[in-house]
């Protein structure tokens, strides 16, 4: 059993403090992908769990057992790396079964395992090759050998696909994950891709500031995020965001987006204040011709993928969010307040500079407090 706990864990490089209360339980055999901006603090966190990093305070489990204060060769564990670093002057063999000579293994039973490792990578052909003679992907895969013959309890993978072509990148992905699957191999990956996170993960915690924002499966950060950050993080096209009033109408919270009123999903005691931040996907904007209430606006771009098409417009008046309101597009950093994204998969033609008018559908309007930013 591999389950894997930071309890309160905290890491200080001097006056600067990279990780703060971090509190995390991993289960037995997870695919836990730790996501999140460039410098947040990722890397950071699974040194410490590797042990190549000491803590400034906090414990750290794996498997039930307090390794803290042990040094990464007792902690039976597995790295790959982003650069893989293989020994150049070795075949991939030697490669895979570096860690098991070191071991003192049988000569007979290390070939063996290299030879099944080989088998399910499909770098059976390459055994006697040296890296050199392999492509990124290939090399990646013998990285990955050396870590499973070794047969440890967890795989602690950071950015393992990063030099890798777009296509690449895919195609390993779901190598990994399948891997992943068979060896039911506890396992923590880091990535700054939330696309990564989203298909890899069975439980992603995205940080910001050496601080975990939230910790749930895929579909809970998608469809509850818990704040203004992981809303904006996670998803592509990220979320839209604009200020709206609020108001109480017969028991219950509703605001405007130009002339719609739209009921919220909102207990009105939560809010405080007059006006909220709201956010909504752009797949779940509704768009209609003149006739349908919601706001006009002209579309300042049109971007037609085939069947679906991504429409640019400005927020309605007055709606724009202002000042820094720590909203950090994972993708689409382009993006300003005064924009919003509507997808649609429909056969209609749209315009640049057409006017149209755009309506949020109940139920999908996500609400945060103007000043913590936290869900409502
Ligand atoms: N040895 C060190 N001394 C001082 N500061 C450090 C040290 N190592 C990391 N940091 C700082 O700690 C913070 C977290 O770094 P970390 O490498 O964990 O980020 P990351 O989330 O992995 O980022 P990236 O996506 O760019 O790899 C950064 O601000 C970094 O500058
Ligand atoms: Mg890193």
């Amino acid at each position: 059993m591999a389950n894997i706990r930071f309890n309160n864990v905290q890491k200080s490089y001097g006056p600067f403090q990279a990780i703060r209360n971090f509190d995390l339980s991993v289960e037995d055999g997870d695919f836990c992908v730790f996501v999140g901006p460039s410098g947040c603090g990722k890397s950071t966190a699974l040194k410490m769990l590797a042990g190549l990093e000491a803590t400034s305070g906090g414990t750290i489990e794996i498997g039930g057992r307090d390794v803290t204060d042990l040094g990464p060769g007792k902690r039976d564990i597995a790295m790959v790396f982003q650069n893989y670093a293989l020994y150049p002057h070795m075949t991939v063999r030697a490669n895979i079964g570096f860690g098991l000579k070191m071991r003192n293994m049988d000569k007979a039973e290390i070939n063996a395992k290299v030879e099944e490792a080989a088998a399910m990578l499909e770098l059976t052909d390459y055994l006697d090759r040296r890296p050199r003679a392999l492509s990124g992907g290939q090399r990646q895969r013998v990285a990955l050998g050396r870590a499973i013959v070794r047969e440890p309890s967890a795989f602690l993978m950071d950015e393992p696909l990063s030099n890798l072509d777009a296509k690449l990148r895919v195609q390993t992905r779901s190598e990994i994950v399948k891997l992943q699957k068979r060896l039911g191999v506890t396992t923590i990956y880091v990535t700054h891709d939330q696309v990564e996170a989203l298909t890899m993960a069975t439980k992603i915690v995205v940080m910001r500031g050496g601080v975990i924002q939230q910790i749930g499966t895929p579909e809970d950060l998608f469809e509850t995020p818990a704040n203004l950050f992981v809303a904006g993080f996670i998803g592509s096209p990220g979320m839209n965001f604009f200020r709206g009033p609020v108001e109480v109408e017969n028991g219950r919270a509703v605001t405007r987006f130009g002339d719609q009123k739209v009921t919220l999903n909102v207990a009105p005691e939560k809010l405080s204040g007059t006006h909220a931040i709201f956010g909504i996907r752009p797949e779940h904007m509704v768009v209609g011709d003149t006739t349908m209430p919601g706001a006009p606006v002209a579309l300042s771009l049109v971007e037609s993928l085939g069947t679906e098409k991504i429409l640019h417009f400005p927020t309605p008046k007055g709606q724009a969010l202002e000042g820094d309101t720590g909203i950090e597009g994972s993708d689409d950093a382009e993006r300003d307040a005064q924009t919003m994204l509507a997808r649609v998969i429909d056969d209609r033609r749209y315009r640049d500079g057409e006017t149209v008018h755009v309506a949020l559908p109940e139920g999908k309007v996500h609400v945060f407090d103007p000043d913590s930013h936290v869900a409502l």
